[in-house]
């Protein structure tokens, strides 16, 4: 039988999907590491790695048997259930992190809700019915379920969309006047990314979050952490929390846990935890044996030992320093930032071009503005795989100056 184009595919596509996306004329057959291969058989170097999803590379060898052998034992049962994956799952994140419990869904939206919902009653509970406001800063991004999407800081997510949920005020991110002056005895909890992903790789100043954490206890309000894009090793480090030496009330965390099988996780202390009681907060596939096998493996190889995450921090720094190398070269980069392997690079001009070109040159980028390109590469990212991409984007760049 003669395989179908990606040309007649994206047709299909067209015809049976929604347009929730802008797509590229691209359609992914497979992948193996930081290259996906396309219908027609060309490689791409993935430096978007399903937007921070992919961890360990694409089809890890050890993450596909551990998904199999879990696919031929037991696949999914419900909640009412115990099963061995989630508690394990649970155990290590448990282990890891200032958690004492954990409650499994299924996206980073989803893991959102969980904590805006345990906030809200545990704010009833301890602070009184009146207290549920929630801070949430400019630029942040939580999801796109109405909760998540009513936390997110850009309006231009929420266009269409209104009436949000009440109960967020927004302030400026990387600002703790701002946020003192909003508190009230309204307010329940502050919610904040520690690094804003698509607001553009934001990175706060040193002691942020720590400076947060004292206005939390000062006031007896809780602290949430969305890591959804920069927990799971993308930082460096396991959460990006640690780098502040803090310890949080609720992390939520998704994208890279299940290395592309999908699952999120809100982590919370015991004496927060606590506030969730049978009845209060339920997901069918929440847990499902088949994605904590996943992440069974994506969490054993980030702790295993000290090197995978170190090297995510060398790499990381390779990768800015290749970066800012390239900068003294042309006019077209303005700014690099970004911690580990979650960088982020404004250009002088809009950065479809680039990200188009580098397509047709074998590399896939992703972009968060109009002029910021952001680099989200599997963990396992090899240091000659920078190299290429370094090669083929300064090419890019001579063209374009
Ligand atoms: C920080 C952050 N929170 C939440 C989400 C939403 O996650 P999901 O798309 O899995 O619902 C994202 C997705 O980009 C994110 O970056």
């Amino acid at each position: 039988m003669k395989e179908q184009s990606s040309k007649s595919w994206i047709k299909s596509g067209e015809q049976v999907l929604m347009t929730t996306y802008a797509r590229f004329s691209l359609v992914l057959r497979e992948g193996s590491g930081a290259v996906v291969v396309d219908v027609e058989g060309k490689s791409y170097l993935d430096f978007v790695s399903g937007i921070a999803v992919n961890s360990l590379g694409h089809c890890d060898a050890r993450l596909v048997k551990g998904i199999q052998k879990q696919a031929g034992s037991l696949l999914h049962v419900s909640n009412l259930y115990y099963n061995i994956p989630q508690i394990e799952l649970a155990k290590h994140i448990v282990a890891n992190s200032f958690a004492d419990k954990v409650f499994f869904c299924n996206s980073g939206a989803e893991a959102n809700e969980a904590a805006i919902k345990l906030a809200r009653k545990w704010a009833k509970e301890h602070r009184g019915s009146e207290s549920f406001e929630i801070i949430t800063a400019h630029g942040a991004f939580h999801g796109r379920t109405m909760a998540a999407l009513s936390a997110t800081g850009q309006e231009k997510y929420q266009k269409g969309f209104e009436p949000l949920l009440p109960g967020f005020r927004h302030v400026p991110f990387d600002d703790v006047t701002a946020i003192e002056k909003a508190i009230s005895p309204m307010t329940a909890a502050i919610f904040l990314e520690p690094i804003q992903g698509e607001g553009g790789v934001r990175v706060p100043q040193r002691g942020y979050l720590s400076r947060v954490r004292k206005i939390c206890d000062s006031h007896g309000i809780l602290l949430i952490l969305d890591e959804v894009q920069t927990g799971m090793g993308r930082t460096g480090r396991l959460f990006a929390y640690e780098d502040e030496e803090i310890c949080p009330d609720i992390v939520t965390v998704a994208k890279g846990l299940g290395g592309g099988v999908p699952i999120g996780a809100m982590l919370a202390t015991e004496a927060v935890a606590r506030s969730f009681t049978p009845g209060s907060h339920a997901t069918t596939f929440g847990g499902n044996p088949l994605a904590c096998a996943a992440g069974i493996q994506v969490i054993e190889r980030l702790t295993k030992g000290e090197t995978f995450l170190k090297r995510v921090r060398q790499r990381g720094e390779y990768l800015v320093d290749r970066f800012t190398r390239l900068q003294h070269r042309t006019s077209l980069i303005k700014e690099v930032r970004g911690k580990g392997l979650m960088v982020a690079c404004d250009l002088a001009i809009p950065v479809v071009a680039v990200i188009e070109k580098a397509m047709g040159k074998g590399l896939l980028l992703n972009r968060t503005s109009e002029k910021t390109l952001r680099l989200i590469p599997p963990l396992t990212i090899r240091r000659s795989e920078i190299d290429q991409m370094f090669s083929i984007l300064s090419s890019i760049l001579r063209e374009l100056e």
